[in-house]
């Protein structure tokens, strides 16, 4: 595991930027694992930037998108298909096909879950899922607790979630209890991971992700066990972690060579 700490998210975003450049340039047909919510908008910002200042190409890739809340329609404001559009693939030049996010509004879920895992094997899998954290550890909608080897299925959100993500909504009681989230499981299968967080919020769930014990209390600790994680903090979010100064001299001394 990688583990970057920035002095903040503004000096996080172009370095995740790169990560995902690079990949989308050596390999234009990559397929991208999307996540919602505040922590990769500074990363999206970057890679609209890069799309129309330096050529960046997407016409190729596939995405995937983490998760949806069930019962919210595809244009409602508060919608992840409506939030990932307007924050990231309605800049880019994306091919309207290749983009696949759950439909909170379909009759069968179940069905939908399975469809959904399909679909990503026939894509050939994620080359790179892009995450964030929420402050009980939770990665997509996979609440402490989640089996990680789960699949996509349907979630219900606890209630620090919801009150957590109620800041997007009107009021707290508007917030979905049920989700359709990609599950640990699907995620650990993605070839990259790259985890973000910012904000002292994060701090106590970022520690424990990445130095407590791995558990499905906090779904992040399994990134653990996978073979290539990347991890960018803030301050904050990493003031949590034993380790840090270790970390910054690691990534401060690294060998040319050595690469991202
Ligand atoms: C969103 C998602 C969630 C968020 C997490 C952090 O698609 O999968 O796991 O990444 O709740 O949210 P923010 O970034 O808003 O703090």
């Amino acid at each position: 595991m990688e583990i970057i700490v920035q002095p903040d998210a503004g000096a996080a975003a172009p370095i995740a930027a790169r990560i995902v450049a690079r990949l989308v340039r050596e390999k234009p047909g990559a397929v991208l694992g999307l996540a919602t919510g505040v922590s990769p908008v500074g990363l999206y910002e970057e890679l609209i930037r890069m799309h129309r200042e330096d050529g960046l190409d997407f016409s190729l890739v596939t995405t995937f998108n983490l998760d949806e809340y069930v019962g919210l329609h595809p244009d409602h404001p508060r919608s992840y298909s409506r939030s990932i559009r307007e924050s990231f693939l309605d800049s880019i030049n994306v091919t309207k096909e290749n983009i696949h996010i759950p439909d909170g509004m379909a009759d069968d879920i179940l069905a939908l879950c399975a469809r959904y895992e399909n679909e990503i094997a026939r894509a050939g899998g994620v080359d790179l899922q892009i995450l964030g954290i929420g402050a009980d550890g939770h990665i997509a909608f996979n609440e402490p607790s989640s089996s990680l080897g789960s699949r996509t299925r349907i979630k219900t959100l606890t209630e620090q979630t919801r009150k957590d993500n109620a800041r997007f909504f009107d009021k707290e009681e508007d917030v979905p209890h049920h989700v359709i989230t990609m599950g640990v499981g699907t995620i650990m299968e993605a070839r990259t991971c790259l985890l973000l967080a910012f904000g002292k919020k994060k701090a106590q769930a970022v520690a424990a992700a990445l130095e407590g014990p791995v558990t499905a209390m906090v779904p992040a600790s399994v990134f653990q066990l996978h073979p290539a994680v990347k991890v960018i903090l803030d301050e904050d979010a990493a003031s949590g972690l034993a380790r840090k100064d270790y970390y910054k001299w690691v990534y401060d001394n690294k060998p040319d060579w050595q690469g991202f």
